[in-house]
Order: structure tokens, then sequence, then C-alpha cells
């Protein structure tokens, strides 16, 4: 199918840190399973970044490429989709100006991650104008590539909502330039961080992607178990163990199915079932980490892949923002 006649897709990840696991299973592998069903747009959204990280921005651009990197190794093939910096294409920032004349504040306020955030970062001062505008932005980089669908977590459904809210005001206001884009969701397995909540950079408790095999092996050792557990010969129950949780992404039918029903009766201990856990995830993840090495190692061939679909994403934003323009007087 040409890229004309598929129906485009855009979805974005925050430049906040390295990506780990969580994100790899929960996202990534979705993404690289649609890049050839849709036409693909994959962006690292550094501006949203700035958005908490603004008194700390220094960190932003090795965050951007580290995820550039993840996102090729990972499988995302620059040939199939078009993978970009959200900072490298200002029409973002102008389409953005241009919603917040007609966006009401309300709007921004009762989404529910600009309270949550507030409450959570408490190191940081986000009664800013740039973080309540946080979902405005987004809708902007979904909306100016007229995105159909739109593949995230649940926790991005409110922010999917506004941008069609916003995109049914424009066309209301002006014209009709703008589809309601719709949430691609997808069931993914939950992943346990090593403390036992989710997965999470801001819990400190992640396996990171840039990460060696043996790195991520000495973590999982340390990983919570079931706590109830506390000696050997105690029976441990696999339903509240997070390794367990681990062992459902990343073991084998068979081996989990003996695990289970050792550990319920203290035929297994948490050591040697972490070893068939660490191979399992070495075997899930080796050829991932493996690309992620050769590419870092040329970092200016990747570099070349997102300048190429940079280029072409502005060409899109572009031919978005004429309309715009033209919709609302500014031509
Ligand atoms: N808010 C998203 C997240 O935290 C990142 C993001 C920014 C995004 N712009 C986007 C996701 C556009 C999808 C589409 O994961
Ligand atoms: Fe968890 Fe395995 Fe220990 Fe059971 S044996 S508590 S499943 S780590």
């Amino acid at each position: 199918m040409t890229a004309a006649s598929r129906r485009r897709i855009l979805s974005g990840m925050q430049a906040t840190g390295r990506l780990h696991l969580g994100n790899y299973l929960g996202a990534l592998q979705n993404w690289v399973r649609l890049q050839d069903e849709y036409d693909s747009f994959f962006f690292v959204a550094d501006w949203h970044a700035l958005t908490t990280a603004y008194e700390n921005p220094s960190d932003i651009p090795a965050a951007t490429r580290e995820i550039l990197i993840d996102f090729l190794a990972a499988g995302l093939d620059p040939g199939r989709c078009t993978i970009f910096v959200q900072s490298r294409i200002l029409e973002h920032a102008e389409l953005h100006l241009l919603f917040s004349m007609f966006t009401p504040t309300p709007w921004l306020e009762r989404v529910p991650s600009y309270k949550e955030k507030q409450e959570t970062l408490t190191d940081r001062d986000l009664t800013t104008y740039g973080f309540l505008g946080y979902p405005l932005l987004q809708a902007a980089d979904i909306l100016i590539y007229k995105a159909d669908a739109v593949p995230v977590g649940i926790d991005q459904l409110p922010h999917l909502e506004l941008t069609r809210e916003v995109a049914r005001r424009f066309n209301h206001l002006y014209r009709s330039v703008f589809p309601e884009p719709e949430a691609l969701l997808t069931a993914y397995p939950k992943v346990p961080g090593l403390d036992g909540r989710k997965m999470s950079k801001s819990y400190d408790n992640a396996i990171y992607l840039s990460e060696t095999v043996e790195e991520m092996g000495a973590k999982i050792k340390v990983m919570v178990t079931d706590p109830a557990r506390k000696r050997r010969n105690d029976p441990g129950d696999p339903n509240v163990c997070p390794a367990f949780g681990l062992h459902l992404i990343f073991t084998g039918e068979d081996d989990r199915a003996m695990i289970e029903k050792e550990c319920r009766r203290a035929g297994i201990g948490c050591v040697d079932c972490k070893k068939i856990l660490i191979q399992g995830v070495e075997r899930g993840v080796a050829a991932l980490v493996e690309r992620r090495r050769s590419l870092a190692a040329r970092w200016s061939d990747v570099e070349e892949a997102v300048r190429a679909g940079t280029d072409r994403a502005r060409g899109v934003a572009r031919e978005t923002m004429v309309e715009v323009r033209e919709a609302m007087g500014l031509a």
C-alpha cells in the first residue's frame, strides 16, 4: 500500500529520560508492529520534557539522542516510518499558539494529569503556563499531521479527548480542517518494576534498554519477590510476586508452569527461580541490546535517518499550516 492510501498514526515519547522495559513492552513494540499497516509518524517530544524540566534542561538533548537510538534498536525502521524530533519542526509551536487563542483554560485545568503531576512532582514549580498547556501542545503534535489514530496507553486518553475537542472547536469556528483522531489502545502486559510498583523512571525501579544484559541480571537478582516468603522453606505465591510478573512476559510456558507449582510448595527457591527469569530476559532483549550497541557506535547514521524523517514531517506540517492560516484569516 502507498502512504497515501494508508491511514495515518502518530505517537511520541517525552524526552525526560532513557527508555525502560516498560516503555518497550508497552509502547515501542506495538509501534513496531504498526509501522507497515499505517503511514506512521513517531517522534521525541523534547518540548514536552521542558514543561517539567525547564529548570534543568541540560539533560534533554542527550535523552533525545538515547530515545532515538532506542526507537531504531527496538525495530522502528526509518525506511518504513517517519521518525523526527518535535523541536525541529517550529510549526508545532505555531499551531499550539493558535490553538491557545480559542481553548478555554478550564478544558486544560480539568485534564487529570495536570493536578496529578503537580502533586507528585513536588520538587518543582508546575504552576506555569507551559505546563498547563502540555495537552494542548500534544493536540498540536497530533492534529498538524491530521493523524487518524494515536497509539497510546490509557493514561493518555484524556489528552486524546482534549485533542478531539480542540479539532471540533477549530472546525466549527473556522472551517473543517482537522479529522478527529481516535486512540489506538492495545492490551499489553503490566510490567512490574524492581520494587513491585509499575515500572517507572520516577520510581527509580526500572530496567533500562541502554543497560547491558549483565546489569539487567544484577537488578533482577535484587528484585522484590513474594514478601511473605522470608525463608527458602516458606511456600510462596507467584500471584503476588513481582518477579513472577516478569516471568509472565519473558519465560516460556513450561518453565513458568513448573515455577508456579514449585514456588507454592517451596520446591524452588527465589534464587534459582530468578536464574530462569534472567535467562528469559536475556533472550528477550539480546537482539535489541546488540542493535543498540551498534547504533550508538554509528550515531551519524541515526542522525541522518532522523534528519530525513524530520524533513518529511516538516513538509506535512507546513501543508497543514497553510490551511490553518487561511482558515483563521492569517494567509
Ligand atoms: N504525552 C505523551 C506521553 O507522556 C507524549 C506525547 C507528546 C505524545 N505528544 C504526543 C503522545 C502526541 C502521542 C501523540 O507519553
Ligand atoms: Fe517469586 Fe519465583 Fe520466589 Fe516464587 S520462587 S516468590 S515466583 S521469585
